[in-house]
């Protein structure tokens, strides 16, 4: 089977998040199953540096603006194609953003250019590269199947996967034409969303298949409290809906062969963590008294949830706990962060900003990861943790149902438990804290979860194989 996978970040070469993992690993999980996946991603700076092998499968005089060329090469393991469109992408920093914060203004264009191209691969314009499937990810890619329907007559198998509701990609009517829709499109089973064009609602009112990245998010994407206004629509497509959890990249990921940690370990041999603990502490001047240090790792939004932290925190240090927290995004969250630490030297310790290797080294040396997500399609950071035996505490929503066991009494009487899990609100965060600082204290059961945790399979073999039987019924359908 061939996929084109359709998508506007891919690790290691552009990340905002969760997103860029998947896109970057689903790739090698897909091959041994015969699912061959190609990725369409637009040409950023630091993609057309990375790229390798080059050679230019279509050009396009004017693409939105301005002149374009698909490029197909390979970057590392990974086989892309690329929109080669300097006055779209070639743009410094963020995918999504300029340096001051605010959206690129034109936003819209950009990604309908990624719709549109994927579409026309899609098509089959370039016979060597037509897929037999055709997977959009995000809003961004939201359009390539409005641009299928619409306007091209052959169509490849489409899928639509959410990885986030909450960004929805909502542009003004009155770029319709712009973005070279047809009238028609702009109904309600067509783009139109509220009045607006909405390129998540399209891929989602268009695809033959839409997945969402845990099972639990696919049922509470159905419900108005997480459905973002899209409940209603996700409801009317239930039997085309299905979740299937993400996995962590377990080559980048992997306490036994980690470059980036000072002491490397597995679940056999779980007491090097110490030396992992000793160098992060050291590293952020955390006090060295033997106290339980939670950590956090994470985008500081409000999804996350880490605002209640902050109402949390007397409760924790008050335990004699210590916080470490690595993470960028809205300024006051931020800024509550380095007060703390601020306040609390010792005990608590901040770093703003997007660092992979103190990442690693947090996941290798905390005791506990923080995650009170108000929503999580899945999360990835929970998965790193209980492969590196950071015990998750984390909220009882979305794929953090999915991946982590609670350790109540039955649990722990059955020897099962991976971590804590809590209602997401200050209250339960609070009790959740205080649960794990009486789980840690008893030496004996602390080991065994971290055993537990370390053990379950956060690998991507058995999602990538729902994904290929996903592709596969697919292909079938159209046969029949
Ligand atoms: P989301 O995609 O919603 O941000 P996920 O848990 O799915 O959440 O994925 C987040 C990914 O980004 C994880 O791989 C996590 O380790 C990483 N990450 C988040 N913030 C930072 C940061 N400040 N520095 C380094 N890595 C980060
Ligand atoms: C989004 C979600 C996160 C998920 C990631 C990858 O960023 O917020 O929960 O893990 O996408 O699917």
């Amino acid at each position: 089977i061939h996929v084109l996978s359709v998508v506007s970040e891919i690790f290691p070469f552009v990340k905002t998040g969760g997103l860029a993992d998947v896109a970057g690993a689903l790739p090698a999980a897909l091959a041994p199953e015969n699912v061959r996946t190609v990725t369409l991603i637009p040409g950023y700076p630091d993609v057309m540096a990375a790229l390798r092998d080059v050679s230019p499968i279509l050009a396009v005089d004017d693409l939105f603006g301005g002149p374009a060329r698909l490029l197909h090469g390979r970057a590392r393991q990974l086989e892309l194609i690329v929109i080669d469109a300097p006055h779209l992408y070639d743009r410094p920093g963020n995918p999504y953003m300029a340096a001051d914060g605010r959206d690129w203004p034109d936003n819209a264009i950009r990604f309908g250019a990624l719709g549109l191209m994927a579409a026309r691969l899609g098509a089959g314009e370039v016979p060597a590269f037509r897929p037999d499937v055709l997977h959009a990810h995000d809003w961004q890619a939201g359009l390539s199947a409005a641009y299928l329907r619409y306007r091209f007559e052959r169509r490849p198998r489409t899928v639509m996967t959410v990885h986030n509701l909450a960004f929805q990609g909502l542009f003004p009517a009155s770029l319709l034409s712009a973005l070279a829709l047809p009238p028609p499109a702009f109904s309600i089973d067509g783009v139109e969303f509220h009045g607006e064009i909405g390129f998540l609602k399209a891929g989602l009112a268009l695809s033959d298949w839409i997945t969402t990245v845990s099972p639990t998010y696919a049922a509470e994407i159905r419900t108005r409290e997480f459905g973002m206004g899209l409940d209603g629509l996700l409801r009317g497509r239930t039997e085309r809906l299905s979740g299937i959890l993400n996995g962590i990249d377990d080559t980048v990921w992997n306490p036994g062969r980690d470059p980036l940690i000072a002491a490397t370990f597995d679940a056999r041999r779980i007491a090097p963590r110490i030396a992992n603990k000793a160098e992060l502490k050291k590293r952020m001047g955390l006090a060295t008294d033997d106290a339980l240090l939670f950590g956090v790792v994470s985008r500081l939004t409000w999804q996350k949830g880490l605002d209640m932290l902050v109402e949390v925190l007397p409760t924790l240090l008050a335990t004699g706990s210590q916080l470490v927290v690595l993470g960028s995004g809205e300024r006051n969250l931020q800024q509550a962060f380095l007060d703390a630490a601020r306040i609390h030297p010792g005990r608590v310790a901040c770093v703003i900003g997007y660092d992979e290797a103190l990442a690693h080294l947090i996941q290798a040396g905390a005791d506990a990861l923080l995650m009170p997500s108000r929503f999580e399609p899945c999360g990835l950071s929970q998965m790193c943790a209980l492969r590196y035996g950071t015990v998750p505490v984390v909220s009882h929503v979305g794929g953090l149902v999915d991946t982590v066991i609670d350790c109540n009494d039955m649990a722990i009487a059955e020897g099962v438990g991976t971590g804590i899990q809590f209602r997401p609100t200050i209250g339960m965060l609070e009790a959740a804290v205080l649960r794990a600082t009486a789980l840690w204290r008893n030496g004996k059961v602390w080991r065994r979860v971290q055993r537990n945790a370390m053990r379950a399979d956060v690998s991507w073999r058995r999602s990538a194989r729902r994904y290929a039987t996903l592709y596969r019924a697919l292909m079938a359908e159209r046969r029949r």
